[in-house]
């Protein structure tokens, strides 16, 4: 067959297309692929490129558990075909709108990650002056990046403005003060975009929730025009847009409309009588936790019963673009967990198998400071062995890390396949705000990182020594 996987998609009718595309795969030809409008308006062919090739779970066309021998465990490992698939699909679903994509670098701040959401044409959402540092060492530029969070620092506003930042999302008075005199100091004027907090229940996890008027984010909308009336008086800021971000993780798209909705109209006022150029509404798309493996496929979407299906992008799209047209603004999207979550996995080895007369535990090498989610919010992992066996039986156990606090817990009473001492898991959807959160309780070190594309990967991030964790401290002379 000629031509490119692209082009034979772009080609076939559509009756041929699952045949061919899962050939394709099989043969390990592993390259970024869609198959074409009619079949993607159902969904996407691979929500993500992590799945069993014979007994063995691959990411791409990489055997995981080589990954794990050669870089040891906990390692998180990505998936650059998905990334790509989830920005691409997502940038396909809101076509319509003069839009710009700031990844929400929070999720996952990796250089090598950083400059291939740059190289794919992304811009970033970045909430202090490291993560704008981050974005130039990776070789990209801030100058169609937007920089969010609630304190912002002197510093922080001064290193923004001389790389040209895009706009700077502004959550309070105080904070307008602050940038229109660092501003004034360096003698340009200061792009703004003030954060409105539409009143709006995102249906979320209380502590990733951030639109209702209880939070700390934003200005609430009644006094908003009042905060624009300011922000106009100050002679070194520009108002440039508005902006929006109602939580994370949401898997029904109603709070989004609802939102918009309510926020639309005034977006409209601002336009007139500010001349704003954009509207930001935030990130905040929900991904697949509990059937992590399974929703790789579209089957698994297409089994999901009607009306109960977890929010797509197109799904996203559909009901947001007819809203957002009308505004004639340029739209802005930070999406973070969208784009990385289900693109990475934790790699961990089984330390013990504990069997209690109540309960038995797996303790693996992975632990709460490698992923904190489920420690933090009481997340779901799916967990599975890198090495299928279904002649073994199932277990039921806790899955469990080696860091003293009882909170240390990954999974409680799952079922899962017998495994042993030595084997490896995978704890899946790690890539949004797994390796970000970590930290070094219990000084353990940070994890190691690997990116994934095809049938190459390539160590992204060392595992961190103990040599580097203490290098900047000191003993003091007085206690010597
Ligand atoms: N924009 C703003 C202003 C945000 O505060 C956030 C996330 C995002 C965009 C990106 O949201 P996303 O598309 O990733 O949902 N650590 C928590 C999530 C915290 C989200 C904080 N803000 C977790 O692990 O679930």
């Amino acid at each position: 067959m000629e031509g490119t996987v692209e082009d034979r998609l772009e080609n076939s009718p559509q009756h041929a297309l699952e045949k061919l595309s899962f050939d394709s795969f099989f043969q390990g030809e592993t390259r970024t692929f869609y198959a074409p409008q009619s079949f993607c308006s159902r969904t996407a062919f691979f929500m993500h490129h992590f799945r069993y090739t014979g007994n063995d779970l691959h990411c791409e066309s990489v055997n995981l558990a080589e990954v794990a021998r050669l870089y040891g465990t906990p390692t998180y490992v990505y998936s650059a075909a998905t990334m790509t698939d989830n920005y691409t699909r997502l940038a396909k679903s809101l076509s319509g709108l003069d839009l710009q994509i700031c990844y929400a670098m929070k999720a996952n701040s990796a250089l090598a990650i950083l400059r291939h959401f740059a190289n794919l044409g992304a811009a970033f959402d970045l909430v202090s002056g490291g993560e704008l540092r981050r974005v130039l060492a990776a070789g990209a530029n801030v100058k169609r990046s937007v920089f969010a969070g609630v304190g912002k620092t002197s510093e922080e506003i001064e290193l923004a403005l001389q790389n040209g930042i895009f706009a700077f999302h502004v959550e309070s008075e105080p904070e307008m003060a602050r940038i229109n005199h660092v501003a004034g100091r360096l003698g340009v004027k200061a792009p703004i975009a003030i954060r409105i907090n539409p009143d709006v229940d995102a249906h979320t996890h209380a502590k990733i929730t951030t639109g209702k008027s209880d939070n700390k984010f934003g200005i609430p909308l009644k006094v908003a025009g009042a905060a624009y009336e300011a922000a106009a008086k100050y002679p070194n800021l520009r108002i440039k847009g508005v902006q929006m971000h109602i939580g994370s993780q949401l898997t029904d798209i109603a709070p989004f409309v609802e939102a918009v909705k309510k926020v639309t109209p005034f977006v409209a006022e601002l336009k007139a009588k500010h001349g704003i150029d954009y509207f930001s509404i935030g990130g905040g798309i929900g991904i697949i936790y509990r059937d992590a493996l399974a929703s790789g496929s579209a089957e698994w979407w297409d089994a999901q019963p009607a009306g109960q299906r977890p929010l797509t992008p197109e799904a996203y799209g559909a009901a947001l673009v007819p809203l957002l047209q009308p505004l004639g603004l340029k739209i802005l999207l930070e999406p973070g967990r969208f784009l990385v979550g289900n693109a990475g996995v934790l790699l961990s080895r089984v330390e013990f198998v504990k069997r209690g007369s109540a309960k038995n535990f797996v303790i693996i090498d992975a632990a709460m400071n490698d992923l904190v989610r489920p420690a933090m919010y009481d997340a779901f992992h799916e967990i599975v062995p890198l090495h299928r066996d279904t002649s073994r039986p199932a277990m039921v156990a806790d899955i469990v890390g080696p860091v003293c606090e009882s909170g240390d817990c990954f999974a409680k009473e799952r079922s899962l396949q017998q495994v042993g001492e030595g084997e490896y898991v995978a704890l899946l959807s790690a890539g949004a705000y797994g390796y970000t959160m970590a930290s070094r309780y219990n000084t353990r070190g940070m994890a190691a990182e690997v990116l994934v594309k095809g049938s190459a990967f390539e160590l992204v991030h060392e595992r961190e020594s103990f040599e580097t964790m203490i290098a900047g401290e000191r003993v003091p002379a007085f206690l010597k």
